[in-house]
């Protein structure tokens, strides 16, 4: 038994010298010293055996066992250096080279941007931010904003119908009425979103940008609508600014107006320091910039008053003013862009150009 013990230990010495990785190492261990392994077992049996035997055998096999262990332990903690030695050799990184090309950043589109300008002047101003469908019945985006039955913009060519009540709306104005169902009176929002329309040149396309404007409240005139706007205009095209309203229609508003900016360009002159006439408001001295007016008191009363809004708008008691005006006409004008269609084609040229 005992050269058993010893032919055991000379053959485990052996591997173990040869085993080139830990992992090898540790089945050699499994394998020679594991619960099942033959040295362990004849350990385990040295209490069955003669008692004359039992010293000797135990003392070998004992002393087997803690070499192997010992040597195992050994060869391990030398492969770890072992690897470290050959990784410090190897991997080496220079820390002072320089470092890769960074990876170009994105930034937002230029319509983003000026949505998130335009509506933190309104926050400002205390309105609040709301946002609604796209996809309106015609009850919202015709029907209850008072447009006639035969209003042209009804018609098939000026209005994208996925059915007979369903379209894509053509206006952020729907969420007048949406607003309005939702919140009881005094109520400030602006309504930022897409629209649209089968238009598509220089000046039109399908899709756009609207943000819309609701204050409601008592007395709200259409001096609060020209003061608010003032100060929109101010922050957005320059400190001497100025505002004008010109009388126009809109079905839901009365009365309607357009609202023009000084321009920024030629200082409201019309004409540039040389002579020239100013580009940029054809020598008109103003730009055109939205469409507005005092809310059509017709549209309060298709505003059913429900639980969520009470106690409703009484067109008796509420008055206020609306507006919508076009991201893209005020991006285009802020920057000289000369073209609509420059926003949705995705031209890294232009876009780089903004932010
Ligand atoms: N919805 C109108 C348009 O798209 C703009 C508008 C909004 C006019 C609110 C008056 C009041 O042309």
């Amino acid at each position: 038994m005992i050269e058993r013990i010893e032919q055991l230990r000379v053959q485990a010495e052996t591997a173990i010298a040869g085993a080139s990785g830990s992992e090898e190492l540790e089945q050699l261990r499994v394998r020679y010293l594991g619960r099942k392994a033959e040295l362990p077992r004849l350990l385990r049996g040295v209490a069955d055996l003669a008692p004359e035997q039992r010293g000797p055998v135990g003392k070998v096999a004992n002393e087997a066992r803690q070499a192997l262990e010992a040597m195992i332990e050994q060869r391990v903690a030398q492969l770890a250096q072992d690897e470290l030695a050959h990784s410090l050799a190897t991997d080496t990184i220079d820390v002072t080279l320089p470092g890769s090309p960074p990876q170009p950043v994105g930034r937002l589109h230029v319509l983003t941007q000026t949505t998130r300008e335009l509506e933190d002047i309104f926050l400002g101003l205390g309105f609040t931010v709301i946002e609604g469908p796209e996809v309106e019945t015609v009850h919202y985006n015709f029907d209850a904003l008072n447009h006639s039955p035969t209003h042209p913009a009804r018609a098939r060519s000026d209005t994208f119908y996925l059915d007979e009540d369903v379209v894509l709306r053509t206006h952020t104005s729907p969420m007048q009425i949406r607003a309005m169902e939702a919140h009881p009176p005094p109520l400030y929002v602006v309504i930022p979103g897409r629209v649209f329309r089968p238009d598509s040149d220089a000046t039109h396309t399908p899709q756009f940008h609207q943000i819309e404007g609701l204050a409601v409240d008592q007395d709200v005139t259409l001096a609060d609508l020209k003061g608010t706007l003032l100060s929109f205009a101010r922050t957005v095209f320059g400190e001497r600014r100025e505002v004008r309203l010109r009388p126009h229609f809109f079905p839901f508003t009365e009365p309607s107006v357009e609202v023009d900016v000084s321009c920024f360009h030629c200082e409201g002159n019309g004409f540039l320091k040389d002579g020239s006439r100013c580009y940029l408001c054809k020598g008109e001295g103003w730009l055109e910039v939205l469409g507005a007016g005092e809310v059509d008191p017709n549209v309060y009363a298709h505003v059913p008053l429900t639980e969520a809004n009470a106690p409703g708008y009484d067109p008796e008691t509420v008055q206020g003013f609306a507006w919508g005006l076009g991201v893209e006409r005020i991006a285009m004008l802020k920057h000289g862009i000369p073209d609509l269609r420059l926003y949705f084609e995705n031209d890294l040229r232009f876009l780089e150009q903004f932010g």
